[in-house]
């Protein structure tokens, strides 16, 4: 998938994107008349209280899920033009999700979670098992390749869950609340994650409250209800 010549400096470009979630008779609406854009190899930080938008927005931009109105444009692909099929080898080829609740297999070992992805795209056997090696070596836990969710602490198992969204090494990496559960030393070391991503030129967008992700974000996004507050 090559993204388009003239979109090739934006990593993502949001125009007039709103989401309504529709429960019965009740509409839930989730983002209004969002714009935004991020250049490659920026970092953002989202913001906003509890119910602001900001997983929502992650999902519209990681084509997980489908804005109501509005254009979404990842890497010069106009998101909102795609079907499901397409919006997987999308995802696959350009996005890394680094979920809230971790998303981790039970029951795969913390090794066989980070070569998952690498399987779907149907890498041999031997090449997955470096990888696999590489990344868990990239986030420390190289001792713990062995063990299953249960058996890690929550900051080693959203290590793992880190090691697994960079496994395909994608150029956009999303990232939903990474120390919101961890106390502030386990949080540091996610920190240090995100910082040697940004080094090695990733894209990141990261919803967080974190002083210290923030400090990190080239800048940052707040929302309320759903609209932008402002913006750098
Ligand atoms: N699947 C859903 N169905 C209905 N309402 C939803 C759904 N997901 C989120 N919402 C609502 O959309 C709003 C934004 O939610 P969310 O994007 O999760 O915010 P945040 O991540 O900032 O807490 C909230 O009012 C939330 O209750
Ligand atoms: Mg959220």
């Amino acid at each position: 998938m090559a993204a388009k010549m003239e979109e090739t400096e934006k990593a993502v470009q949001a125009s007039s994107l709103c989401k309504e979630y529709r429960i019965g008779d009740l509409a839930i609406t989730a983002l209004r008349d969002l714009d935004l854009e991020v250049a490659k190899g920026e970092f953002v930080s989202v913001y906003g209280s509890s119910g602001a938008g900001k997983t929502t927005l992650l999902n519209i931009i990681g084509g997980l899920d489908a804005p109501t109105s509005g254009e979404i444009t990842v890497f010069g692909h106009n998101l909102t033009t795609y079907d499901e099929d397409f919006l997987a080898t999308f995802r696959s080829a350009y996005v890394g999700f680094v979920f809230q609740s971790y998303n981790l297999i039970s029951t795969l070992t913390a090794s066989e979670n980070v070569a998952f992805p690498l399987e779907l795209v149907g890498w041999a056997g031997d090449r997955v098992r470096r990888r696999a090696e590489e990344l868990l070596k990239l986030v420390g836990l190289s001792h713990r390749a062995n063990h299953f969710p249960a058996q890690l602490s929550g900051g080693e198992q959203q290590r793992v869950a880190f090691a697994r969204a960079l496994a395909n090494d994608p150029p956009l990496i999303l990232v939903d609340e990474p120390t919101g559960n961890l106390d502030l030393e386990t949080g540091m070391e996610i920190v240090r994650i995100l910082e040697s991503l940004k080094a090695r030129g990733k894209t990141l967008i990261v919803a967080t409250h974190d002083e210290r992700i923030m400090q990190l974000a080239d800048w940052t996004l707040r929302l309320k209800d759903g609209r932008k507050v402002n913006h750098k």
